[in-house]
């Protein structure tokens, strides 16, 4: 069945809300735990539906993948069978190549599809194939597929042409285990890179460096088993800070690490809100309109992309013009035609949005177009005044847990129904009066 928010705004939220583990951490953790033998267990682990993809994949090569509770999956790869990852899988999530470099680091040899083109842009994978080329692998392309083999993977020198988050962990995963030393230089330093190194290393791998632009990769001969648990998710956590925010709340957001969130902090602060930074917590509160600033996305320790939607529905609320300038994907402002329809003033220059902030949002029958968009829609919604409905939150169940319930438990008049059940309409309009 088919479902979609229910959403009535006007509501501030308040109280606490606990912050669930890092979905793109524990996409590149999952896949580096097929990497040995032994047995390894993940705890934190996100409820959310890529990661379910992501384990699915996992069984499709013949891994044992035991779920001992939602936060928590026994995975062993002993008995993998198959080296192929099929198109429905990276159909359904990119990261599911990250077993690419799993793989090819493991068995020397994997066959993964070629993503495509996706909601925010095209992402071509060229840097993860010159990463594993540059190991002495040889990769051809064909039938939709890339095919990688090589009799000895080899260290080697690696400068990636530009930050990439996805070719620093596959790099990492195929070079671990590979004869000798492997730079990766210009490399992404976001904490997911620290999560998946941190874990490589607990499984006896030896990588130094990670969440520096120089990782540097002593290839070992075996992993070994390992239990770890996932850092926080720094995009869920900012996203509970912005609708704290909008809606002009106080809340607390618990298991956080602080560092993670500053660049989302500091805009938070120049606006006009208040963050107050715990040891593995943040207070977000703001009281009145906020203010304008300028924005631009970056990788890591810049203001993430991931952030860029959210952040944009906060700006076209507050006083004053704002600019979001996109530097990372060049199809991130799908959102905008959404938010004009519940009245925000927003112009898109090429990959650059000019924001006039407007005094408030009317609620609309609107659509997610992606994951994070997605949820800047409901934040929108939050502040709209009246009922808003959001379709298509398949999206943003792919990387939110239970995000209707921690929103409700902040105060939200938010539900999760089935699409067009008028019944059901009514009786969320009879239980918020
Ligand atoms: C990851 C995140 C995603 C986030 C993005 C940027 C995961 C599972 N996803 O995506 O949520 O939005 O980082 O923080 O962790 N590029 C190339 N060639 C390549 C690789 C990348 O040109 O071989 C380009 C991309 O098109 C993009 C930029 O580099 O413009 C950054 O992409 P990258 O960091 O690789 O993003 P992902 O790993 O796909």
């Amino acid at each position: 069945m088919e479902y979609q928010y229910i959403i009535k705004g006007g509501e501030p939220l308040h109280g606490e809300v606990t912050i669930s583990g890092a979905k793109n951490a524990a996409l590149g953790i999952l896949a580096a735990a097929i990497m040995t033998d032994d047995t390894v267990t993940i705890d934190n682990l996100p409820d959310v539906r890529d990661i379910n993809v992501m384990l699915s994949a996992i069984e499709s090569i013949g891994a044992t993948v035991k779920r001992l509770g939602p936060h928590s999956v026994q995975i062993n790869g002993s008995t993998i069978t198959d080296l192929t990852i099929d198109y429905d899988s990276i159909r359904k999530i990119r990261a599911s190549y990250y077993l690419l470099g799993a793989l090819l680091g493991k068995y020397k040899k994997a066959t993964v599809a070629l993503p495509g083109g996706c909601d925010i842009g095209s992402r071509p994978i060229d840097q993860h194939i010159k990463g594993f080329r540059a190991l002495g692998a040889t990769v051809n392309i064909e039938y939709g597929m890339i095919d990688t083999y090589s009799d000895q993977l080899t260290g080697n020198h690696i400068y990636l042409d530009m930050v990439s988050v996805g070719a620093t962990i596959n790099i990492m995963l195929a070079s671990c285990m590979a004869e000798g030393r492997t730079v990766i230089e210009n490399a992404a330093k976001e904490p997911h890179i620290v999560d998946v190194a941190n874990f490589l290393n607990s499984m006896g791998a030896d990588i130094k460096g990670a969440g520096t632009d120089k990782i540097r990769i002593n290839g070992v001969s075996t992993l070994h088993g390992s239990e770890y648990a996932i850092i926080p998710d720094q995009i869920e956590a900012g996203t509970f800070m912005i609708a704290a925010a909008a809606t002009r709340g106080n809340v607390l957001i618990n298991n956080v690490i602080p560092k993670h969130l500053e660049a989302i902090s500091v805009k938070l602060i120049e606006i006009g809100a208040t963050v107050e930074e715990f040891d593995d917590a943040v207070r977000v509160c703001a009281t009145g309109r906020l203010g304008h600033t300028q924005i631009k996305t970056l990788p890591y320790p810049g203001f993430p992309t991931d952030m860029q939607p959210q952040i944009a529905t906060l700006l076209a609320l507050s006083e004053g013009t704002s600019t979001v300038t996109e530097s990372i994907f060049e199809n991130r402002f799908r959102y905008v035609d959404e938010l004009a329809r519940m009245g925000a003033n927003i112009k898109v220059e090429g990959n650059v949005a000019i924001i006039e902030g407007v005094a408030g949002f009317t609620g609309a029958a609107i659509s997610a177009p992606d994951l994070r968009a997605g949820a800047a829609l409901v934040v929108a919604a939050m502040v709209a005044d009246g009922y808003t409905t959001v379709d298509s939150i398949e999206y943003i169940e792919r990387g939110y847990e239970n995000f209707e319930t921690k929103m409700a438990g902040l105060g939200a008049r938010m539900a999760k129904i089935p699409v067009d059940n008028e019944k059901e309409l009514q009786k969320f309009k009879l239980k918020i009066g």
